[in-house]
């Protein structure tokens, strides 16, 4: 099986005619916060971008060789360069150190040339900043194995994400693309519900959203509750009042 194949394909399981359910990545650079979520047992991939890696302050290719440590799953490295032949040669270099590493090219002309030239030797590529269906499209016809389309970026300018989440599954279901949708920039767990209802693959979140999805005030409130009942328990050898 090529690089790209292990990527490519898993939208659809060909036996079942369904498509998997939505899986979760981490949008970070963060290795701590990769090897907790790793931990929970949830953690299909990682996301990265240039602002994320900046942000730890640390050489680039050692985070990502550190990330890589921790998950098995695709790990998304974004490329520094603006033209065609330098995101190429980027794209080359990080899979040779990477062995799950999925090249990050974001849209635009010079961007569908890297993503024709990486795809066409089976490097998997996710095209990030991803604004409109028509991008969406393009990007999966260049052979882009995942399209990040930005949520919360649009919900900013008062455009509404989800829908534009919607309308790019429609369009992939229709002519049966079996490009990846990872919805990224969510900015809260209800961006998370909505993205898995309207047909994303895969749902990227910042390490703050996966905290809260995995809390509710009513699940804090009962497990105390119990911990309080549960000082009322006998234990082995105690007398009753
Ligand atoms: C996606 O791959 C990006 O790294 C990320 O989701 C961008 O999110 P932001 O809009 O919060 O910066």
């Amino acid at each position: 099986m090529s690089h790209l194949q292990r990527f490519k394909g898993f939208r659809r399981d060909p036996e079942r005619k369904v498509r998997e359910s939505v899986k979760i990545y981490l949008d970070t650079a963060n290795v701590e916060d990769i090897r907790e979520v790793a931990s929970w047992g949830v953690l299909a991939g990682v996301t990265t971008n240039p602002s994320l890696v900046a942000k730890e302050g640390r050489v680039y290719e050692e985070v990502i060789r550190e990330i890589a440590e921790i998950c098995k799953g695709p790990i998304s490295v974004e490329v520094l360069a603006l033209d065609a032949e330098g995101m190429v040669a980027e794209g080359r270099e990080v899979v040779k150190y990477c062995d799950n590493a999925v090249v990050k090219i974001p849209m635009g002309r010079e961007g569908l040339k890297a993503i024709y030239a990486l795809s066409s030797d089976d490097i998997p590529v996710n095209t990030t900043l991803i604004f409109s269906a028509n991008q969406a499209l393009l990007a999966a016809r260049a052979g882009a194995a995942y399209i990040s389309p930005f949520l919360g970026r649009l919900d900013d300018i008062s455009e509404d994400g989800v829908s534009l989440i919607s309308d790019i599954a429609e369009i992939f279901e229709t002519h049966a693309i079996e490009t990846e949708i990872i919805a990224a920039s969510i900015r809260h767990p209800l961006h998370v519900i909505e993205v898995a209802r309207h047909g994303a693959d895969i749902a990227t979140c910042p390490m703050k959203v996966l905290e809260q999805m995995c809390e509710h005030p009513l699940t804090s409130k009962g497990i105390e509750q119990f911990r309080r009942d549960s000082e009322k328990i006998p234990r082995p050898g105690m007398t009753k009042n």
